[in-house]
Formats: C-alpha cells, structure tokens, sequence
C-alpha cells in the first residue's frame, strides 16, 4: 500500500531565490500533489516557485527531445487553451532572441503572455565562473508552473521572525523601524510587536502610521506601542530587566539610510554662543551626528545582552565589503552566541549578512567590565 502511494507521487522542481552563485538554486524533490506542493510554498520563506518537473537534461536539445518522447498529460494538446513558457537563467543573461530560439516546443493551445491559462518555464543553471561565464548549462529543466512566493523584500521579513524564532504573544522589538514596513511582515505570521524610531521622520499624511498599516490588514491587536527617539539615548531604558523576547531590526547603514544619532557637531565659539540663544527657543530641534557602522552594531549587541530574554534571539543585517569580509569582522559579546551568519548579495563586492544571536548567559557588568 504504501508502495503503490509512493508511486504516484510526482517530481517537482524547486526554485530558490538564492544569490548564492557557486549553488544550483532548483532543488528536485518529489511530493503527492499539485495541492502539497503549494502548502509547501505557502510555508517556505526561501521558495521562489514551485513547478511539476516534466523533464531534465543536460542540454537544452536532449530536454526537448525527451519531452518530445515522452507521454506526459499536455493540458495544452487542444487548442482552445493559452498558455505561456518563461526563460530563467541561473547565471547567465539572455537576450528575448535567445531565449524564444530556445522554446522550440509545439504546443497546440494558443500562446498568451499576459493571462495564460497554463505557465511553463525552462529554467537553466549554468556553473559560476566570473571570468570566463559559461556558455552551456550545466543542468536544464522543464515543468509546469505551480506556484510563485511573493517578491523578495517581504519574504525577507518573514525569514528574520524565523530566524528569531518568535512564538505567539512574544513581545518583539524594532529599534529602527523606520515606516514599519517590515515589521507588517514579521507581525503577519508572528504576534506582539513594540517598536520606536528616531527624531525627523516625515509624514505625507497625519494618519499614515504603523498602527493604521496594521489595521488595513486587521493586525493592529499585535500592536504594543511605538515612539520616536534616538536609539543610542541609553537613558530611555533605564533598567537591565529583560524584557523582549527577540530584537529583530534592520539597522541603518549608510546605503540608503544615514546613520545618525543626536548629538553636536564640532562648531566655533561664535556658533556655539548662537545656538545657545537659539535652544532655547521653545520648538527646538536637536542636531544630529554621524553614527559610525561599528559603534551602532556594539550597541546593539550590547542593548540585546540587557535587555533580552535568555533564550531570545537579536537578528539584524549588517553590510559588508565581499573582497575583505572575514567571520571575525562580526561583533561579538560575551552574553551572545551567535547562530546564523547568512549572505545576501547585492553585488559582486557589496553583499549584507543576516545575524542570528542568542543570549545564552544574563547580563552582569563586572563580566564585561574583566
Ligand atoms: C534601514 S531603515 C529600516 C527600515 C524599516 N525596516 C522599515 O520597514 O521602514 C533604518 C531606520 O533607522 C532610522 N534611524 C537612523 N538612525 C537612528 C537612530 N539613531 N535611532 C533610531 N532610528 C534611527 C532611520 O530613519 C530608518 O528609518
């Protein structure tokens, strides 16, 4: 019996939205159903789309072949269906001329890009080679498109709650939350949330807030609370008493996102003696100063150590530089171990990790102080 079941199970092809470029992002795995197949995906933060495998090859010219051979149940044989065949390559660009060369397929249904009533795709992966790129995959696939994740931005929220491990009714912690985009994200499949920013954001309109955000999708009972203030003003937190079950962020780093803090720039006595007179004007703005990368990150580390729960876990992305990035570039602190180090590129030099830490050990000053 449980023989005969695994026979009807069906070979799919699983496409990761990895940068990875030494990695073969399609991932074969064989399931029971179209219908398993979607669960999966609506569960799997990493899966870009999922496809029924129809064929592989090593070339483009034996795929075709073997489909051509093979008795596969064509939704498209009659012609009264659409459908559509999309080009992926995996380290490779091709032009549309190439790409259309190479669906030499016929299939009896009329072709529809824009509403297909079926999707195909053949998805090519060709070994990485920065100098000299390859000019023939390595593995070529060809399979019915079943499901796609949604882009990768928010996919990315949802990855940072799961590396924090955040449970229901934790209470969850953005240092700079920014719009709270992200935490939309993390709140969508987690709870609890609490989160503030920092002096000088801008409205387009008064009810534009993270609170209003969370209604639109009917996740404002998750919503703890938010303030504005400069996450480096210590003195807002003014006990060790953990309190959160997990911190994740994304910190500012210079990118698109100045890091700042409050403070004053070196001025002359001239400038200081104005700014005097003009503090204590009633609607007074404090200045801001740089925030150099490395402070801001062992602050974090050091806010986690106090504030968080033992057990609970800080995730935050932190930039680096390709060509000169070691592991020992990452911050330490005696309170955190760190369990996750993962790579997002953006280009070939610049690439951000994301950081898992768990506080194994309680804060105590004279440990860190020795
Ligand atoms: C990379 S963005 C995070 C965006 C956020 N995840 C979102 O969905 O909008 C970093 C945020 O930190 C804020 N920020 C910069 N310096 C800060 C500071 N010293 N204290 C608190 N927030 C700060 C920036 O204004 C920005 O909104």
């Amino acid at each position: 019996m449980a023989a005969s079941l695994k026979n009807a199970w069906k070979k799919y092809i699983l496409h990761f939205a990895h940068d990875h470029l030494e990695k073969n992002p399609f991932l074969e795995i064989e399931l029971p159903s179209n219908n398993a197949a979607s669960q999966i995906m609506s569960r799997l933060v990493l899966g870009k789309s999922i496809y029924e495998l129809w064929g592989k090859a090593s070339c483009v010219d034996d795929l075709l072949l073997k489909l051509k051979s093979s008795n596969i149940n064509n939704p498209c044989s009659s012609s009264d269906t659409s459908f559509k065949i999309d080009v992926e390559c995996f380290n490779r660009t091709q032009t549309m001329e190439q790409k259309i060369e190479r669906i030499q397929l016929k299939f009896n249904g009329r072709v529809n890009l824009s509403k297909p009533q079926h999707k195909f795709s053949l998805l090519e992966f060709y070994e990485y080679d920065s100098v000299n790129p390859k000019e023939a995959p390595q593995q070529v696939y060809f399979g019915r498109w079943v499901r796609s994740n949604t882009s990768m931005d928010p996919t990315l929220s949802l990855l940072m709650a799961t590396m924090g491990q955040v449970k229901a009714n934790d209470l969850v912690f953005d240092p700079f939350v920014g719009s709270g985009g992200w935490t939309l994200g993390i709140v969508r499949t987690f709870w609890g949330i609490c989160k503030p920013s920092r002096k000088g954001q801008k409205w387009r309109f008064r009810d534009e807030t993270i609170l209003n955000n969370l209604r639109q999708y009917n996740l404002e009972k998750h919503y703890v609370d938010a303030f504005v203030a400069d996450f480096t003003s210590y003195k807002l937190w003014c006990t060790d008493q953990p309190r959160f079950d997990a911190i994740i962020t994304d910190p500012p780093y210079g990118v698109r996102e100045p890091s700042q803090k409050l403070g004053k720039h070196k001025q002359s006595k001239s400038q200081q003696d104005k700014e005097t007179a003009e503090t204590s004007a009633a609607n007074c703005y404090p200045t801001k100063t740089s925030y150099h990368l490395t402070n801001m990150l062992l602050d974090l580390l050091d806010f986690a150590a106090r504030t968080l729960t033992l057990g609970g876990r800080l995730v935050f992305w932190m930039p680096i530089v390709r060509d000169i990035y070691v592991p020992e570039n990452i911050p330490h602190h005696p309170c955190l171990k760190l369990v996750s180090n993962s790579e997002q590129i953006f280009f070939i030099r610049v690439s951000r990790r994301l950081i898992t830490m768990e506080k194994v050990t309680e804060f105590n000053v004279r440990r860190i102080l020795t």
